[in-house]
């Protein structure tokens, strides 16, 4: 069964997920990182030359590849549960866990986060702020949320998740 991570850009899903992938000694999947290997290019550099829609179409079919694994830790793009088709695929064999943080920490990491995310740069607060907003309803539909505060470790988050496993035991 793998352990998918879902959230807001600056969530911290990288970082949780390596953190899991240490303490579980699993394979870490970071779907970003697949695409970027898959284009040979950045993620700035897709979605400059060829946009958004491409780029959900890229990162769909890397999601394919990561579904099919087991027993893996799947960090995905924060944009991956607008497509209801990818989030079917990774439920089939993962558990899917929605970091949630507090807006005012994706606001506190945004001048630091921004400049490698195409969504998030140049872009003003209440522009993030109503994304934020908007995906809500996204990541209100993975099967955990584990909640995030400016005090949460990487280590206490992967805790939390940790014991849900533990209890689906
Ligand atoms: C995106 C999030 C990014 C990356 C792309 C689009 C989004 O991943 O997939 O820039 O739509 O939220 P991170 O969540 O790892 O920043």
């Amino acid at each position: 069964m793998n352990i998918v991570l879902t959230g807001f850009m600056a969530s911290g899903k990288s970082t949780v997920g390596r953190q899991l992938s240490e303490l579980l000694n699993r394979d870490l999947i970071d779907t970003d990182e697949l695409i970027v290997e898959r284009e040979g290019r950045s993620i700035n550099d897709i979605f400059g030359k060829d946009g958004e829609e491409y780029f959900r179409r890229v990162e769909s079919a890397v999601i394919v590849d990561a579904a099919k694994t087991d027993n893996t830790i799947i960090s995905t793009g924060g944009g991956a549960v607008l497509n209801p088709k990818n989030m079917e695929m990774l439920r089939e064999n993962g558990v899917i866990f929605n970091l949630d943080p507090d807006f005012s920490v994706i606001a506190c990491r945004m001048e630091h986060a921004g400049a490698v995310r195409p969504l998030m740069r140049d872009q003003s607060l209440e522009d993030i702020r109503k994304r934020f907003d908007d995906r809500k309803p996204f990541y209100d539909n993975c099967d955990y949320k584990i909640h995030i505060t400016a005090d949460s470790s990487p280590r206490d988050t992967a805790d939390k998740i940790l014991n849900i496993i533990n209890g689906l035991k």
